[in-house]
C-alpha cells in the first residue's frame, strides 16, 4: 500500500541516565536510517522522540542521587539531546514528557477511556514499605524473575527476558528504598482490562503475519501465556495526575502517559512548524511505525494499540520494528554496571567520528538476535571498510579528476560493454537498497551501499587509468566519468547511513539538492560541472586509540568483579535465649523432590529429620534443580506448625542463606552428620 504519510516514532528514553551506543542500534539509529530514507524518497515524515520523564526509574535515580526528579530530569534531558543530535539523529521534535501539552494531552486521553467505560477501577492488594511509607510500584520494588530467575528484575518488567510483570509475581520482593521486605496493603487503581479486550488485540496481531518475527513471535508468546488486566494509575507522588476527583495523590502509570507522548510530541511540532498535527495521527493513510529494543515490544504491540483502539480516534501501528540488544565485549551493556559506551562518552572520545560508529553499529545491528561491539570490529570495520573501501575508490577518483582535468568533470567518450553493464548495474542500486530498507534490513541495505563503492573500486582497479593516461587519455575521460557519477550516486544513497560522511561528499562533488530516485541516473555530474577541493572521507583509527578503551573497560571489569553487596539488612532486635530455645532445629537429609505443579517457585521435598520423614514445601526452584539435591544435608525447623501451600501440608521449614540479590542456599554442617536427629544450637 502506497501512504501518504509517515509518522515514525522512537522509543521515549528514560531520562534518568545517559544513554549508550546499545541504544542507539536499538532504536534511534535504524529509525532515523528509515526516515531519512523517507525523506529522500521525499515522502511526507516526521520523526518524534523525547526524553520519558516521569515513572519509578526517575524517581529512583533523584535518590541516588540525592537530588529531586526535577534536577534528574533537566540534566539527562539536555544531555540526551545534545548527544542525539551529535550522532546525527535527525528528529523532527525531541520533546519531554513533563510538558504542560504532554500532561494535558496525557490526561484527555485518560479520560477518553474513563468516559467510554474502558478503564475499570478496582481495590487490589499492593506492596507497600512500611518504613518508607510508600506504595511500591514498578522500579520501587526488585524481586526474582518467575520467568527467567535474574535476580534483579523490576516490579513492572524483568530487564533480562523482557517479560511484562506486576509487582506480586515477583520472588523474594525487596524495596529499592530501603531495602525492606515489602507487605502487602489494599489501595484501588484503575485497570486496562487487556483480558476482556484480548480477542481484539489478537486479531489485530493476526492481520500483521508480516512483522519481523522476533516481534510477532513475542506478542504470539504473550497472546499464549493470557494478558492480564494491568493497572494504569500508580499511587506516587511523579508523574501525570490521574484526573479524577477521587484519585488524589495517584498518578498515570508510566507506560500509560510515555506512548502518549509520541503524540504531544506531534502536537508540539505541529505548533512549532504551523502544521496541522492530526493527518500524523488520525488519517488511515499515514504509516505509523513504532522503532524500539526487544523490551518495549509488549507495550508498543499490545498495550498501547488497545489504548488507542478503546480511544478510537487513533490510527494504529502498521509496523513495530523491535529489535533485540547489542552486547559489549562479551557481556550485556549497562550503565548501572558502567559496562557500556555511553553516546556522550564516545562523542567526547571521537569527536569526529560518528559516521564510523552509525556504520559500524549499523553492519552489526542486532536485527533478528542479540549482537556483539567489539572495539576491534569497530577498527576494523572502519579501516578495512570505510577508509579501504568507500574512502578508497572515493579519494582516488576525486584526486584523479584534479591531476588530470584539473576538477572539471570529463565528458565520456565511448561506452564500451563492460561500461555500458557497469551503468546498468548502477542504476539497480536505489531499488535494491530501498527494498531492503522497506523491510528494516538495515544490515543488509548498508552491505548493498558497499557494494557499490566495491563496484567502483574494482572497475578502477581493473580498468587503472593512471596506466591508461599514458596510452589512452580517451578512454581514461570515460572511465573518470563513470567513476564520478558513482561517487554522486553514493552522495545520495550513503545519506540516510553516513550523513555527515555525505554531506562532505555532495559538498567535494558540488552537488546539492539531490533525491533518492535521482541515484537511478548516470549522468548526475554534468560534462565540464567543477568540483572541489578533495579530502579524505574518513581516517585510519590507530590501535592505540583502540588499546585506550580497552583499558578503560578492563577497569570497569575488575570494578565489577571486586563490588561487593550494598545492601546488608541491620541487626533485628535483641532476643532472649529462651526465646531461641523454642525453636527445634534438625539436621536433615532429603529423599525426594519434585516442582509443585503451577508454581515457578516451589518445590515439594520429602526430609528424614532423624525424628520422622516428612513433608515440606519449599521455595527454592529458582535455585535448585530436584534431581540435583536427593541426598543433600538441610536444617530443618521441625516445630514449625504445619502450614498448608498449594494443597499439600508443609511440616516445617528448611533454613535458607539468602544474599542481597535474593539468592538462596541451603544452610548445612561442614561435617558428614548422621541421620540421628542431630540437632542446631
Ligand atoms: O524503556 C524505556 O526507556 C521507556 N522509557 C520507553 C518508553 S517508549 C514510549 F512508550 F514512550
Ligand atoms: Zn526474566
Amino acid at each position: 500500500m502506497k501512504f501518504k504519510r509517515y509518522t515514525i516514532t522512537a522509543a521515549l528514553p528514560y531520562a534518568n541516565g545517559p544513554k549508550h551506543i546499545g541504544h542507539l542500534a536499538g532504536a534511534y539509529l535504524p529509525a532515523d536510517v528509515y526516515v531519512r530514507y523517507l525523506r529522500s524518497k521525499r515522502e511526507d515524515v516526521i520523526y518524534v522522540c523525547g526524553s520519558d520523564e516521569h515513572g519509578t526509574a526517575i524517581a529512583n535515580q533523584a535518590i541516588k542521587e540525592n537530588t529531586t526528579p526535577q534536577s534528574i530530569i533537566d540534566k539527562y534531558h539536555i544531555l540526551m539531546k545534545e548527544n542525539f543530535d551529535k550522532l546525527g539523529i535527525s528528529f523532527d521534535i525531541y520533546h519531554r514528557t513533563s510538558s504542560t501539552l504532554h500532561h494535558q494531552t496525557a490526561q484527555d486521553f485518560f479520560t477518553v477511556l474513563f468516559n467510554n467505560g474502558t478503564l475499570v477501577k478496582e481495590t487490589t492488594e499492593q506492596y507497600f514499605d512500611e518504613r518508607a511509607q510508600q506504595f511500591l510500584a514498578d522500579r520501587y520494588i526488585i524481586g526474582i524473575c518467575p520467568n527467567c530467575s535474574h535476580d534483579s528484575a523490576y516490579g513492572d518488567q524483568c530487564e533480562k527476558c523482557g517479560k511484562s510483570l506486576s509487582p506480586t509475581d515477583l520472588i523474594n520482593p525487596k524495596s529499592t528504598l530501603t531495602g525492606e521486605k515489602p507487605v502487602l496493603k489494599r489501595t484501588k487503581n484503575w485497570f486496562l482490562p487487556m483480558d476482556k479486550l484480548q480477542p481484539k488485540i489478537e486479531a489485530y496481531i493476526e492481520s500483521h503475519k508480516d512483522w519481523k518475527v522476533n516481534v510477532y513471535g513475542q506478542c504470539k508468546s504473550w497472546l499464549n501465556q493470557g494478558l492480564q488486566p494491568r493497572a494504569m494509575t500508580r499511587d506516587i507522588n511523579w508523574g501525570v495526575k490521574v484526573p479524577l476527583h477521587d484519585a488524589e495523590g495517584k498518578v498515570l502509570y508510566v507506560w500509560f502517559d510515555a506512548p502518549i507522548g509520541y503524540i504531544s510530541a506531534t502536537k508540539q511540532w505541529a505548533i512549532d512548524n504551523k502544521k496541522d498535527w492530526e493527518p500524523y495521527w488520525k488519517d488511515k493513510e499515514t504509516r505509523l511505525v513504532h522503532f524500539l529494543a526487544k523490551d518495549n515490544i509488549v507495550f508498543h504491540c499490545i498495550t498501547f494499540p488497545l489504548m488507542l483502539m478503546q480511544h478510537g480516534e487513533f490510527i494504529l501501528p502498521d509496523n513495530v520494528s523491535g529489535n533485540e540488544f547489542m552486547n559489549l565485549e562479551g557481556d550485556k551493556m549497562s550503565t548501572s554496571r558502567k559496562w557500556s559506551i555511553e553516546m556522550h562518552e564516545y562523542n567526547r572520545d571521537f569527536p569526529d567520528k560518528q559516521d564510523a560508529l552509525r556504520y559500524c553499529l549499523l553492519s552489526i545491528l542486532p536485527e533478528t538476535k542479540d549482537s556483539e561491539f567489539t572495539w576491534k570490529d569497530f577498527q576494523a570495520r572502519n579501516n578495512n571498510e570505510l577508509v579501504a573501501i568507500l574512502g578508497n575508490f572515493v579519494n582516488r577518483t576525486l584526486v584523479l579528476t584534479h591531476n588530470y582535468y584539473k576538477g572539471v568533470v570529463p565528458s565520456a567518450d565511448t561506452y564500451i560493454k563492460e561500461d555500458l553493464h557497469l551503468l546498468e548495474e548502477i542504476a539497480k542500486f536505489p531499488d535494491r537498497i530501498a527494498t531492503s530498507l522497506d523491510q528494516f534490513r538495515f544490515r543488509e541495505a548498508l552491505s548493498e551501499l558497499m557494494n557499490l563503492a566495491r563496484l567502483g573500486n574494482k572497475y578502477l582497479a581493473d580498468n587503472e587509468p593512471w596506466k591508461l593516461i599514458k596510452t589512452d587519455e580517451n578512454r581514461v575521460l570515460t572511465i573518470m566519468n563513470i567513476s564520478l557519477q558513482i561517487c554522486a550516486n553514493l552522495s545520495i544513497l550513503m545519506e540516510p547511513f553516513i550523513p555527515f560522511t555525505a554531506k562532505k561528499l555532495a559538498d567535494m562533488l558540488n552537488v546539492s539538492g539531490k533525491f533518492w530516485n535521482d541515484a537511478t541516473r548516470t549522468d548526475l555530474l554534468t560534462n565540464g560541472h567543477k568540483i572541489r577541493e578533495a579530502s579524505l572521507l574518513f581516517k585510519k583509527i590507530e590501535d592505540d586509540v583502540i588499546a585506550i578503551q580497552l583499558q578503560k573497560l578492563e577497569v570497569v571489569k575488575k570494578m565489577i568483579e571486586a563490588s561487593t553487596p550494598t545492601t546488608i539488612e541491620p541487626a533485628k532486635a535483641n532476643i532472649r535465649f529462651d526465646d531461641f530455645a523454642k525453636t527445634d532445629i534438625r539436621v536433615g537429609t532429603i529423599l525426594e523432590a519434585e516442582r509443585v505443579p503451577k508454581t515457578d517457585k516451589l518445590l515439594k521435598l520429602k526430609i528424614d529429620t532423624g525424628i520422622d520423614q516428612r513433608t515440606v514445601v519449599s521455595g527454592i526452584a529458582a535455585y535448585y534443580k530436584p534431581e540435583d539435591i536427593i541426598g543433600k544435608k538441610v536444617s530443618i525447623l521441625v516445630n514449625l506448625a504445619p502450614r498448608n501451600i498449594k494443597g499439600i501440608e508443609s511440616q516445617g521449614m528448611i533454613l535458607m542463606a539468602e544474599n542481597s540479590k535474593g539468592e538462596l542456599s541451603f544452610v548445612a554442617p561442614d561435617k558428614d552428620v548422621m541421620n540421628d536427629g542431630s540437632g542446631v544450637r
